[in-house]
């Protein structure tokens, strides 16, 4: 199996991809969060310091692009081939309810005729047919139900797409709910470009649930799982799909490589804090048995505190 890292906003930063690449293996790309290119104002420079190549050394790194209008898309597509990017991914899932106002992310799915017209803009595109870069595609199975599904399906069929990654949820689920095995076996079916699956692949048993129903699919991406577990990949290439183990020395050089770099990038303490918070919040089901000090990591204002936590914690 080859695993893919999600991208996540405000999570898998520049800092994190680099950490995590250099204390864990498993993982064939990561993928950056969405930039957002402004009505013929291109990408904004803090945006862009996340995909810059300089901030992404060594990293198998997929930047991700997030517009309803092609010639927007087709100009920040100029700009990450500029800084040496040859595959690039388009956003069709983010579910926040100012991105789907705007018909972007898993808002776009709701206009099949028009998102239709943007694919061909975009595929019709010299750039991309010559292939100087490969656009794929991350999406949600539809915007309020699963039977938009079919006609969406049938849109992306017609586009050489370099692979299809499908979060087979609606934007109304947000993360609710599970993704739907169905609507992905109906891609499965009639797919004319590479498939990979995404969505609450968590653990060990999850996967083998997963890859038990699709053995044809080689491809996956992992999200809240893999933040939750650095190690999941590497551990499953290895042929250990135990539910969760982990290597407790492994995780803290890898937490304190975070913790130093947001320190040295971040200013001040609370920022630093709110970013390791937002970690904890997926990897404190690692360490069941430490409920009360959850409680105390999510209050502390101190990053000294804070410290002495980790300890406890590691301990
Ligand atoms: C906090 C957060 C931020 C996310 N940011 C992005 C993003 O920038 N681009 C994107 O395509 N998906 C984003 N996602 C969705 C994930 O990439 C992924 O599709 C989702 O978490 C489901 O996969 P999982 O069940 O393996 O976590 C985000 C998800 C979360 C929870």
């Amino acid at each position: 199996m080859r695993f893919y890292f999600a991208p996540m906003e405000g999570i898998t930063t520049y800092i994190y991809r680099n950490a995590h690449h250099k204390h864990y293996g498993g993982i064939e790309k990561y993928y950056a969060p969405f930039v957002s290119p402004g009505p013929d104002q291109g990408i904004s420079m803090k945006e862009a310091k996340d995909v810059l190549p300089e901030k992404n050394q060594g990293i198998p790194m997929i930047p991700q692009i997030m517009t309803n209008r092609s010639v927007d898309f087709i100009k920040a597509c100029q700009v990450m081939q500029n800084l040496g990017y040859k595959e690039l991914n388009f956003n069709l899932g983010c579910p926040s309810g100012t991105v789907v106002s705007k018909k972007k992310g898993s808002g776009f799915l709701a206009y099949p005729d028009e998102l239709n017209h943007f694919l061909e803009d975009v595929f019709n595109d010299p750039m991309i047919v010559n292939k100087e870069v490969e656009i794929s595609i991350k999406t949600r199975a539809g915007k309020a139900s699963q039977e938009e599904w079919p006609r969406l399906m049938e849109i992306y069929n017609q586009y050489p797409m370099k692979e299809l990654i499908i979060h087979p949820r609606v934007r109304e689920d947000f993360y609710k709910n599970t993704p739907s095995w169905e609507s992905f076996a109906h891609a499965v079916e009639i797919s004319k470009v590479p498939l990979v699956f995404n969505g609450d692949i968590f653990r060990g048993p999850e996967y083998l649930a997963f890859v038990e129903r699709f053995s044809q699919i080689d491809a996956i991406m992992l999200g809240r799982g893999i933040i939750r577990n650095p190690e999941l990949a590497e551990r499953i290439q290895n042929g250990d799909t135990a539910a969760d183990a982990f290597d407790k020395k492994r995780f803290r050089a890898f937490h304190d490589e975070l913790i130093e770099e947001y320190t040295e990038y971040m200013y001040g303490e609370k920022p630093v804090l709110y970013k390791m918070k937002e970690l904890w919040f997926y990897m404190m089901s690692m360490f069941p048995e430490k409920e009360k000090l959850y409680k105390k990591i999510m209050k502390t204002n101190r990053l000294d505190e804070y410290r002495g936590y980790m300890d406890e914690l590691f301990s």
